[in-house]
């Protein structure tokens, strides 16, 4: 039975470490920088729904399936894909599933790299008390007067790369896994304590309204195709990286139930996110549309305003930044194992030639907020608002879709069934139909909708 196989690249320690590196991807910027901000540019509530139902019925489905996939085939996803492939009778062309995901991981790296390198900068801001008592005018001139400086961006930017480097390149190591253990509950305590401040702000009623109350009129047409595409990048999902972790998973656990966790956890904490930041926003009478710096403007306000806002403030930047770490290694670790398994290659070579590579193309994303500024690649889109576009809304939405279409109509369903551990009966009608159709409609319709939408 494939599924008590072990990978060369290791394994996890067990099915609990699984769910905790897993969660460690998923859970990142997504939750803490980038949904709060589209929320805020979408016009919050009817966002979030679309969100929320993205998760619920493509996400959840395709990040079994990733998992399915990746357990099965125990290789890199572009080897998984080609064996599996191979296995099934189907077109040799699946592989390219493989390569698009190692490009978008490569793209969305390059520029998370450099908003992760904010947050290592705002750890010393916070630290140093520069924050303290300040107004909103102040918290948002200070993040303005750090993007014209692009050296102090770059600086960050290569620490963060260095970092990244430094864990893949040590294999996914009882370090890392310790650090996740550690860092997953702290976040959460972290997140709840906030919440809690953020309730006595004043602006919480509004700032829970903005969020929750759906009004589709506030939704442009490409607002939805963000929701989905938000969507696969806060699951990690579309580009392989689950694909990748599921490799290391032990046979014996539950697919079903993990995915389920880990969902249901990343949720948790974008939710917390913006019950913190909305309120804020609306006691201080804050731009909940401002685009990328939202968090960077916001939080500091907070912490410089509350009792011991220097130890809670630094404290959350440290641990956005761990965050961020965890998540950055699940996006380098399929090329990774790809160049590991064709050219025999050492571990520490080949993180360091990737790492260099995508820190070349971040100075792009640095550059997009001063000497590039004015530069755009297509509409209002510059160079890092375009990276960020086309790997989450088009490549990583394409690709999900393709796996899931794989999953569902390709791999044979004795393997599928195996994996799930699904008997006859409803669950594996339901599983049939969240895969065959429900997932791969849900994208299409999404899709559609976007191109019609810029018909009109
Ligand atoms: N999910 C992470 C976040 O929300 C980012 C991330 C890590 C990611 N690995 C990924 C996004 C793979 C897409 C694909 O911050």
């Amino acid at each position: 039975m494939a599924a008590t196989d072990v990978s060369k690249h290791g394994m996890w320690s067990s099915q609990w470490l699984f769910v905790l590196a897993a969660a460690g991807s998923a859970v990142g910027l997504g939750n803490i920088w980038k949904f709060p901000y589209m929320a805020g540019e979408n016009g919050g509530g009817a966002f979030v729904v679309v969100y929320l139902l993205c998760v619920a019925l493509i996400g959840i489905p395709i990040m079994m399936s990733e998992v399915l996939l990746g357990r099965e085939g125990r290789l890199s996803p572009i080897n998984t894909m080609r064996s599996l492939a191979l296995k099934a009778k189907g077109s040799p062309l699946w592989v390219i599933v493989g390569w698009m995901g190692v490009l978008a991981g490569f793209l969305i790296l390059s520029y998370y790299s450099m908003i992760a390198g904010w947050a290592f900068h705002y750890v010393l801001r916070l630290a140093d008390g520069t924050f303290t008592g300040a107004d909103g005018e102040f918290a948002s001139q200070a993040f303005e007067s750090f993007l014209v400086q692009p050296w102090q961006m770059i600086f960050w930017h290569t620490l963060f790369m260095a970092v990244t480097i430094f864990i893949v390149a040590r294999g996914v190591s009882r370090g890392l896994e310790v650090a996740i253990k550690i860092f997953m509950p702290t976040l959460f305590v972290l997140m709840i304590v906030l919440v809690g401040y953020s309730m006595t702000s004043g602006g919480f009623a509004e700032g829970f309204a903005f969020m929750f109350n759906f009004d589709w009129a506030r939704l442009s047409v490409d607002g939805v195709l963000q929701a989905m595409g938000h969507a696969f990048f806060t699951l990690s999902l579309g580009m392989g990286a689950i694909m990748a972790y599921g490799a290391y998973m032990p046979g014996s656990a539950s697919i079903a139930k993990t995915v389920v966790a880990i969902a249901v956890l990343d949720t948790l904490v974008a939710l917390a996110a913006g019950l913190v930041i909305f309120p804020i926003v609306f006691a201080n009478g804050l731009e909940p549309g401002q685009g990328p710096g939202l968090m960077f403007v916001t939080m500091p306000l907070a912490f410089g305003q509350m009792p011991l806002g220097t130890l809670f403030g630094t404290a959350f930047f440290v641990l956005v930044s761990f965050a961020a770490i965890t998540s950055a290694i699940s996006l380098l670790e399929p090329a990774l194992a790809f160049l590991v398994e064709r050219y025999n290659a050492q571990r520490h070579r080949v993180a360091i030639s990737l790492g260099v590579l995508c820190w070349v193309l971040g100075l792009g994303s640095v550059f997009s907020f001063n000497y590039w500024k004015d530069f755009h690649i297509v509409r209002e889109l510059n160079f890092f608002s375009f990276v960020d576009y086309l790997s989450a809304n088009v490549m990583l939405p394409l690709g999900g879709f393709l796996i899931v279409l794989f999953v569902g109509w390709v791999v044979p369903r004795a393997i599928v069934e195996e994996q799930m551990s699904l008997s006859r009966g409803f669950r594996n009608i339901a599983w049939q139909l969240l895969v065959r159709v429900v997932a791969p409609v849900g994208v299409l319709v999404v899709f559609g909708y976007q191109i019609y939408g810029s018909l009109n």
